[in-house]
């Protein structure tokens, strides 16, 4: 992995921020995950964008201007050349700015040709729109998704609305329509991208019992793109397989990530 803390390339080992700051003592700082594919960064403007909404909402003027971190960003992502698939945290605190770039895990093929099973679980996260690291709900939420054999948590508010999942959007589809909702979520990269492909969204809401019931349902996230999602609760979503509409958007959604 490679490091940078404030501009300097530090050892993984060596790499350590002071244990009274505010982003170890209360998880006050924001962060982003980007991904490259074929050595080229995905929307990084738009994630640095996201990054710095985020720091708004929480509430904090980052030392560290949009254009300087910009500019660290492609420096050290210049610096880790090797890795043709790299996944990129930036981390930003008030007087801090934090870069880790590793190979990435790319997810196994067959969760990509048979879908990933989801379990509901009750709540939301606080500030929606900020990705924070003072998010443990979402970690509970996916904790508790891999107790039950599952990958991803879907968060259902107090009213039984869908939200997004735990580190994840959430779209489903009915009558050859695609839906997703955009009411107190993280607005995903990923989930604007497949907005893009499609052309077009229905943004009403979904109650969890309706969901079930929907033709298709898949997630989507920075790391891994686009999952199908084919079972939820241990109940089977459409016939159990990754449907017609989601297989059409992955197709789409790989072509303009691997395009030369
Ligand atoms: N998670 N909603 C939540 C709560 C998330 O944490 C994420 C991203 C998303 C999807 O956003 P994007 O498409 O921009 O990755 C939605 C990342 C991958 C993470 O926590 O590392």
């Amino acid at each position: 992995m490679i490091i940078s803390i404030n501009g300097k390339i530090t050892d993984e080992k060596k790499a350590c921020i002071p244990i009274v700051s505010e982003a170890f003592l209360f998880g006050y700082a924001v962060f982003e995950t980007i991904r490259t594919y074929n050595k080229k960064v995905f929307r990084l403007d738009d994630h640095l964008a996201r990054l710095y909404l985020s720091a708004d909402v929480i509430g904090f003027r980052p030392k560290w201007s949009f254009k300087r971190t910009y500019e660290e960003v492609v420096k050290v992502l210049e610096q880790s050349k090797r890795w043709n698939e790299a996944k990129v945290r930036v981390i930003l605190s008030k007087n801090r700015l934090i870069i880790m770039v590793e190979k990435i895990q790319e997810k196994p093929q067959d969760m990509y040709r048979k879908g990933v099973k989801c379990v509901s679980f009750q709540g939301k996260r606080n500030l929606p729109h900020a990705k924070k690291l003072a998010d443990s709900f979402s970690y509970v939420a996916k904790n508790y998704a891999e107790s039950c054999g599952a990958y991803e948590a879907i968060l259902v508010d107090q009213k039984t609305y869908v939200r997004e999942g735990a580190y994840s959007n959430i779209f489903w589809i009915n009558g050859g329509e695609l839906y997703s909702t955009n009411k107190e979520i993280l607005f995903g990269i990923t989930r604007e991208t497949i907005i893009e492909l499609a052309g077009k969204c229905n943004f009403e809401g979904i109650k969890f019992s309706s969901l079930l019931h929907a033709d298709e349902v898949f997630i989507t996230q920075t790391t891994s793109g686009i999952l199908p999602v084919t079972e939820i609760n241990g109940q089977k979503i459409g016939d159990g397989k990754p449907g017609p509409v989601t297989r059409d958007l992955m197709k789409k959604f790989d072509a303009l990530v691997w395009e030369k």
